[in-house]
């Protein structure tokens, strides 16, 4: 499990750094100015993808607190960061409750790829958290429940709306994901916490050179689809192939649409 998700992970590393809104990242750069040393939390840091982008590009010194459930993601992003020359602590945490000592002190923080996974009452209690250490905030790459293949199957919108359906469930992140709605969550919670919130759009748009990652997102969405529905995996498995055959085929182009998200105390 750990083994395909690190796959996983370093797979899209290279697509979610290009979809990454630059505009928000300065904007919560320039909130983070004179604090030195700067102290930072990644939440679901998985290998240090979301590290890898942001400490070169913030000011330093930094002291980062990079937590995840598992030991064998934060192992390879202890190697994967040692070339940053950033102070990383990596911390096997189960984040279903939140701790709030990970926050104390915390000038930033942030989590690539994880609030879609999350509930309603887990980003409120985020907020809650994130203002009580008057930290400035950078949620990145969260699945808004929009994607377009090109070309089209007829099954395409079908099978979205059963991963969407699916996104919903429970993560064990505090009860039924906010799954496509997260952002939208996420803006309303920090805004009712007292933070100015922006939002920009951080969509994937992968085409034939990325082969090799749309093959593994139509077969996870494949996977998604035939668990919501059973009875229709057959129909599933023959859409699934033959997005493959356009992959193979050098034809196809993905998008999968992501929003990030930047709040901040004024
Ligand atoms: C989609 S991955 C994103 C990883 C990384 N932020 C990135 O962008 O590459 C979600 C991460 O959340 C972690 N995660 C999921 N549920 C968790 C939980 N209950 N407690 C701690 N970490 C969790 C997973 O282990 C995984 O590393």
């Amino acid at each position: 499990m750990d083994e395909s998700l690190a796959r996983w992970l370093r797979l899209r590393e290279a697509a979610d750094a290009h979809a990454r809104s630059e505009t928000l990242m300065h904007r919560v750069a320039d909130t983070l100015a004179g604090r030195t040393p700067l102290r930072l939390l990644d939440l679901g840091a998985g290998t240090g993808s979301n590290i890898r982008y942001l400490a070169p590009r913030l000011p330093r010194p930094q002291q980062w607190l990079a937590v995840d459930r598992s030991a064998a993601l934060l192992t390879e992003l202890r190697e994967r960061t040692i070339h940053l020359h950033v102070d990383i602590e990596a911390r096997q945490t189960d984040l279903g409750t939140l701790d709030p000592s990970i926050f104390t002190g915390r000038h930033l923080v942030t989590a690539s790829a994880l609030i879609d996974l999350v509930s309603d009452s887990w980003l409120r209690s985020l907020a809650g958290h994130c203002r009580s250490a008057g930290a400035s905030t950078l949620f990145t790459i969260t699945y808004n429940g929009r994607s377009a293949c090109d070309p089209v199957e007829p099954e395409d919108d079908w099978v979205r709306e059963l991963l969407n359906r699916h996104q919903k469930r429970d993560k064990g992140l505090g009860g039924p994901a906010a799954g496509p709605d997260a952002v939208a969550s996420a803006e309303r919670v920090f805004a009712e916490a007292g933070y100015q919130v922006e939002r920009a759009p951080s969509d994937w748009r992968l085409g034939p050179a990325d082969a090799q990652m749309q093959r593994v997102l139509v077969d996870g969405w494949a996977e998604a689809a035939a668990e919501m529905m059973p009875e229709s995996a057959a129909a599933i498995s023959g859409w699934r192939a033959r997005r493959f055959a356009h992959v193979d085929a050098g034809r196809s182009h993905i998008m999968v649409g992501h929003d990030d998200l930047a709040a901040w105390l004024q």
